[in-house]
């Protein structure tokens, strides 16, 4: 079983508080979206492997730590995915960007890919997948196995908000892939909106509907 974390550091919770808010203007939702992706960022990539080196300081010789190991990409789900790039890779400046498109029928909650664009050596990269939501878990879901299919291995999926539906039933495909959220909410609504929630991630980012 893969392992879910909720990142509660009280400068995401109140970040979210301000996101979850109804009369927050698109500019505000953008801005925080990318900003408790950052935050989240630092949380995900902690257990990225440092090696020793040795440095000349101004004052002696000495052994530091620096990164090595897998180089990362970040992948959005589209479109809402795209609201968090941006905070991820202001961490992480050499990540490169693939792209999944995906969206949800709203009658049936079914989702349906119809882009992808991946960096060429995805299967040596730890892959972050980005989305705002994880409601039924059927987008993440689908975006992971087409990782899969194309060689990706390492695979972890960041989430501003989940549904305690979408956890299940990415840990139960996925058993592999870590999940991050900022928050665990209640349940989906009849329309498969998560509850409380924020609404609809993709409409309030781009300002849509
Ligand atoms: C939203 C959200 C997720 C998906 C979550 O995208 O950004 O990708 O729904 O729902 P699920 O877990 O039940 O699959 P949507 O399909 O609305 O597309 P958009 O990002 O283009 O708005
Ligand atoms: N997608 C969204 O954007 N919001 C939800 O609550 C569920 C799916």
């Amino acid at each position: 079983m893969s392992k879910f974390t909720v990142i509660d550091h009280p400068l995401i919770q109140h970040k979210l508080r301000i996101l979850r808010d109804k009369n927050t203007s698109t500019k505000d939702f953008r801005e925080l979206v990318n900003e408790i992706a950052t935050l989240m960022a630092y949380e995900v990539s902690r257990d990225m492997q440092l090696e020793d080196v040795e440095i000349d300081t101004p004052v002696a010789h000495t052994t530091v730590k620096q990164l090595t190991g897998k180089k990362v990409a970040v992948v959005p789900i589209l479109r809402a995915g795209l609201g968090m790039v941006d905070g991820v890779v202001k961490l992480i400046p050499a990540a490169r960007i693939g792209h999944i498109g995906m969206y949800r029928d709203e009658k049936t909650l079914e989702p349906h890919e119809y882009f992808i664009k991946l960096p060429e050596d995805i299967e040596k990269r730890e892959v972050i997948v980005v989305d705002p939501m994880l409601a039924t878990g059927g987008s993440a879901k689908d975006a992971i196995a087409a990782l899969k299919k194309r060689g990706a291995r390492y695979i972890k999926l960041m989430v501003l908000v989940a549904a305690p539906e979408g956890v299940k039933a990415v840990q139960a495909a996925d058993p592999d892939v870590d999940i991050f959220a900022a928050a665990l909410d209640d349940h989906l609504n009849d329309k498969g909106y998560i509850v409380p929630g924020l609404g609809d991630a993709g409409d309030r980012l781009f300002g849509t509907k």
